[in-house]
């Protein structure tokens, strides 16, 4: 069991977890309420909001940025249940194992969100989820950014080398694609949404996971013709994987 990771029953329903480090280090208390979108509202404190599967919603608390995520399900079955997942151990939930993996890498050194916070709020035989992170500061998905307008050479060769970096550290990251990628004002490469990611041994899925970022790309080259990505970018992205 991760120790770094405590759990706190709230009642009957709910379990708060939390990132003792990272609230150490940041100054901060979670609390339950953290995850009613409500409590946001009244307080004045949600600076913005991301649509992706589910809504993601960026708060400051204490001249602290947060992100709040709650978990939805991904694939066919979305269609029928939108975020019940399965499962009564609480080490085996969704925000326990993100918040035990971030944690993780963050002692590995490598530029991924801060995890502080999670809940698990049980329902039958499954439970919702829901997760809170440090906002990475000035970061955009590359998405976004090259949706607009082309990044450097360099910061396709840097997004090799976190990911690189990543791999090394023997994480899989389950949903590699262009979305999970940031870059912020100084350059720099940041990974996020290490939903379902775990830690992996050998070797052999490594290049799968990088073929996973190149048919992404290609997708969305398909999708939007002005898309700003070109076969040079890939090829610097693997020189820098390479380096
Ligand atoms: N820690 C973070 N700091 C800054 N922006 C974030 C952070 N986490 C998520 N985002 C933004 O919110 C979007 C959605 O978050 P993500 O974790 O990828 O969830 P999902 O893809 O399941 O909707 C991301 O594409 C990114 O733009
Ligand atoms: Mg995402």
């Amino acid at each position: 069991m991760n120790t770094q990771i405590k759990t706190t029953k709230i009642d009957t329903t709910h379990t708060l977890l939390i990132d003792i480090e990272s609230c150490r280090q940041l100054d901060i208390t979670p609390i339950a309420a953290w995850f009613n979108t409500d409590f946001w509202r009244e307080n004045n404190a949600i600076t913005g909001v991301a649509e992706g599967r589910g809504t993601t919603l960026f708060v400051e608390h204490q001249a602290q940025a947060m992100v709040l995520r709650h978990y939805c399900r991904g694939g066919m079955v979305r269609h029928l249940n939108h975020d019940i997942f399965f499962g009564f151990s609480t080490e085996h939930t969704r925000p326990f194992q993100e918040l035990s993996l971030l944690r993780y890498m963050h002692s590995c050194h490598l530029p991924v969100p801060t995890g502080i916070a999670g809940l698990v709020s049980r329902v039958g035989c499954g439970y919702r989820a829901d997760l809170v992170t440090a906002r990475i500061p000035d970061a955009t998905d590359i998405h976004q950014l090259i949706s607009q307008a082309p990044i450097s050479e360099e910061a396709w060769a840097r997004v090799g080398q976190t990911i690189k970096k990543m791999h090394q550290a023997q994480v899989y990251h389950h949903d590699l694609n262009i979305k999970n990628i940031m870059l912020d004002n100084h350059e720099q490469v940041w990974l996020i949404d290490f939903d379902k990611c775990r830690k992996q041994e050998g070797n052999e899925w490594k290049q799968s996971n990088l073929n996973r970022l190149l048919r992404s790309l290609n997708k969305q080259k398909t999708k939007f013709p002005d898309y700003c990505f070109e076969p040079q970018n890939w090829q610097a992205l693997v020189q820098g994987y390479h380096e």
